[in-house]
């Protein structure tokens, strides 16, 4: 070892001295650094690999996906390296620490989203950073940021839902939780913004399909939330797997260097998707080899480069032949030891530290608040009053029949991405049983004394098996399993039958399971699979009165007997406390005030049919069928009827750097309180390009109790209400708007109020 590197003589190096400024650090370490070293730095590699090889030989600047055990072995590893630069430990704590056995374990991000609440969610990514920080983890990949337009999109319950403004905000809220008080904090993670950009925009819902999407289009609907993650502080970004208009945004220099961080002025770190840099040679072919992708990549400005090993000898490769700049190599070098110096990872490596996981992981106050986020989570469709159950009844025994395939699945109620959910290899059976309310535990738990509650399965959804065109592609890449629908089992129809006979109400909880969700998932069809339909005809015709409880990733359509149910609830994938949550809902104890983050269709063929469409179209429905939503974007029902009046503007005019306020009053008519998710909507009447009918711009959540009157108010800046132009410029048009203030985004009863920009 030469001795001016020997660890002794280190200790002195200025890359150690923690006085010093950060570019003072990273530019003596660079200089210490071999080109192997660099090009290791801008790895990031699966922990589940070879872990020697990874970090010794390999040189990787991350991990993503260790197990606790192997967090603890490549920290040791890195301690032996000769210039003990720390790891970057990262993975998808996305609703929670999703990997880590007994974490609390939040509704996913399109349950949170059905708050409204970004200060909640706030709270819920503080805890979850809180749990992730003890446990050796810097970094979660989250939020994801992409809009959902096509429900048959495999990944919606990773998504704030479909609009813009909402994502935005939950989005900024969630970044603020996450890094805390700022990255010198021990309990901040780093936040990940993702899937930049355009990811979503998938083509008949199939996962990572290019994006059909125009430059005016992206910068219309889909960055904006990203623009707010930047304004929020977020630390990195993540590239998306897709390509747009033929070229993957792994190597699209416009949208990484030029928006990103040239007009937006992002300063952090950027990491590709899975092998988005592989997958440029062996799936999109637009590279001819390793050689030519890693080059592609590093021009366009990205910095770790996730699960590409063989980006290592490729790009040392492409500097030594001379066609890739070294300088760009520093530079992301520079950036990724940037935020290992803003961590102060080189003083503290921030290792698991087990008092520290004692104390918060899945801990009460946790528990506390994310029973919060779920009972907020919950969107109550149909109620024709039977909600909330009659408690109060004296006249002898009450029964519920609670069924269905997930009134009783700890992992459909947690969803994708957590425990059992099929992307790590340590925790085969999920998290521990206890950890999970299930519905059916809620109900029991909370049922008044002496009701009986019963139980059934009823039905079954389906399950994975190999693809029978074998487990691989040709060229060796995984081929993803497919769905096998369950057959329709009469015994178990019959038992949920019979229950419901014999029951005042019967609570049916049907929806998807994992295997209908997330990458290489997405589905043709959105109707609930297996046997859950034949179940619900049969649970419909004995009239007991049904309360069909959605328990899924992201919304089905329904069937007519659900459609005449009773009520029905929308759960999504309400997290650990889902069923404690919705039990409380049942029987009255908390007020319904979820509003969908999301349009539900009644048919697949609607699609895409989210809320803010562009105008201009022959006529408004389908020669077969309305063009009209099952449930709007923002619907949500609470126990009590609020009416909204008199709207007022603060004035008939203004100019681009006014704000607008708008007044309304609310009156609860009904005999409980309600919390209402008032929504503001704007409509630029005449604009230089065809824009969206409305547009969400603002809203707010007020608490009108039982029997009153309030006075309320929405302000927005007049900036905010812009289109893109024909140019791609965005700016506030000068004209007539229209204002709306209602409940959901297809409100019959909206208040209107126009005024003028000029
Ligand atoms: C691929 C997914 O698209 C991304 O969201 C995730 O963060 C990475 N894999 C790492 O697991």
């Amino acid at each position: 070892m030469d001795p001016a590197s020997s660890p002794t003589s280190l200790q002195h190096a200025p890359y150690k001295n923690a006085d010093l400024p950060v570019d003072v650090r990273v530019a003596d370490l660079l200089d210490r650094m071999t080109l192997a070293e660099k090009v290791g730095q801008m790895l990031q590699l699966d922990a589940r690999g070879d872990l020697d090889e990874l970090v010794l030989n390999k040189r990787a600047g991350s991990l993503l996906h260790a197990s606790p055990a192997r967090v603890r072995r490549a920290y040791q590893l890195m301690r032996s390296t000769r210039l003990e630069i720390p790891l970057l430990m990262a993975d998808d704590c996305i609703h929670g620490h999703s990997f880590w056995s007994g974490a609390t374990i939040f509704p996913t991000q399109l349950g949170m989203a059905a708050t409204w609440d970004p200060a909640l969610v706030e709270r819920g990514a503080r805890a979850a950073a809180v749990e992730i920080s003890a446990t050796g983890i810097h970094w979660t990949f989250s939020p994801v940021l992409c809009i959902s337009r096509d429900l048959r999109w495999g990944r919606v319950d990773e998504t704030f839902g479909e609009d813009p403004h909402l994502i935005g905000e939950l989005g900024a809220a969630m970044i603020r939780g996450y890094q805390g008080s700022g990255l010198e904090d021990a309990t901040a993670v780093l936040a990940t913004a993702k899937h930049f950009a355009g990811y979503s925009e998938t083509q008949g819902g199939r996962d990572a399909s290019e994006a059909d999407l125009s430059r005016r289009k992206l910068q219309s609907w889909f960055l904006p939330p990203f623009k707010r993650a930047v304004d929020a502080g977020v630390a990195t970004f993540m590239i998306g797997y897709q390509a747009i208009d033929g070229v993957p945004v792994t190597a699209n220099k416009w949208l990484l260097n030029d928006v990103l961080k040239e007009a937006w002025g992002f300063k952090g770190t950027l990491v590709t998707d899975w092998d988005n840099v592989g997958r440029m040679v062996w799936e999109q072919r637009v590279c001819a080899d390793d050689v030519e992708a890693a080059i592609v990549a590093v021009t366009a400005g990205n910095d770790l480069v996730m699960t590409t090993p063989q980006f290592f000898e490729a790009a040392q490769e492409a500097v030594r032949a001379g066609r890739l700049d070294a300088a760009l190599i520093d530079a992301a070098v520079a950036r990724i030891l940037s935020l290992k110096f803003q961590l102060g990872l080189f003083e503290d490596a921030r290792i698991p530290d087990k008092d520290r996981q004692a104390a918060v992981i899945g801990s009460a106050e946790h528990t506390a608040i994310n029973l919060d986020v779920a009972r907020r989570s919950l969107v109550l469709l149909r109620n024709d009053g039977t909600l909330p159950l009659a408690t109060g009844q004296t006249d002898g025994r009450r029964r519920i029949a609670v069924v269905g395939p997930n009134a009783d699945d700890p992992n459909a109620q947690l969803g994708d991405w957590a425990g059992a959910s099929g992307q790590i290899d340590w925790m085969p059976d999920g998290h521990p049983r206890e950890t999970v309310t299930t519905m059916l535990d809620g109900i029991r738990a909370i049922a008044p004394a002496g009701w009986i509650v019963d139980h059934a399965r009823g039905a079954e959804i389906g399950h994975l098996e190999p693809d029978p065109a074998g487990t691989t592609f040709p060229d060796g890449q995984p081929r993803p399993p497919v769905f096998v629908a369950a057959e329709r089992d009469p015994h178990a129809i019959a038992e949920a039958r019979a229950l419901a006979e014999n029951a005042d109400w019967v609570v049916a909880v049907v929806g998807d399971t994992v295997a209908l969700t997330g990458e290489g998932r997405s589905t043709a069809t959105l109707d609930l699979m297996g046997s859950q339909i034949a179940m619900l005809d049969a649970l419909a015709e004995t009239g007991t009165p049904m309360i069909v409880v959605l328990v899924q990733s992201k919304p089905s359509t329904l069937p007519e007997s659900a459609l005449q149910a009773a009520a029905i609830i929308q759960a999504f994938n309400p997290g650990m406390q889902g069923g404690r949550a919705l039990a409380e809902l049942l029987f009255g104890l908390v007020e319904p005030t979820g509003r969908l983050p999301i349009t539900v269709a009644r048919h697949a063929g609607q699609l895409p049919i989210f809320y803010n469409q562009v105008r201009g179209q022959h006529g408004d429905r389908y020669a077969d069928m309305t063009q009209a939503p099952l449930f709007s974007f923002g619907e949500g029902l609470s126990y009590a009827r609020v009416a909204y009046s008199d709207v007022a503007l603060n004035a008939d005019t203004f100019t681009r750097d006014d704000t607008l306020t708008a007044s309304f009053t609310l009156t609860n008519t009904g005999q409980r309180p309600s919390l209402e998710t008032v929504q503001l909507y704007v409509t630029d009447e005449v604009t230089s390009v065809t824009w969206a009918v409305r547009e969400l711009k603002g809203f707010t959540q007020v608490l009108v109790p039982p029997r009153s009157t309030m006075e309320a108010s929405i302000s927005v800046p007049i900036a905010d209400l812009t289109v893109v132009d024909a140019e791609g410029n965005r700016g506030v048009e000068s004209g007539r708007f229209d204002i709306q203030i209602g409940k959901h985004s297809n409100d019959p009863e909206m208040l209107h109020a126009k005024f003028e920009v000029n």
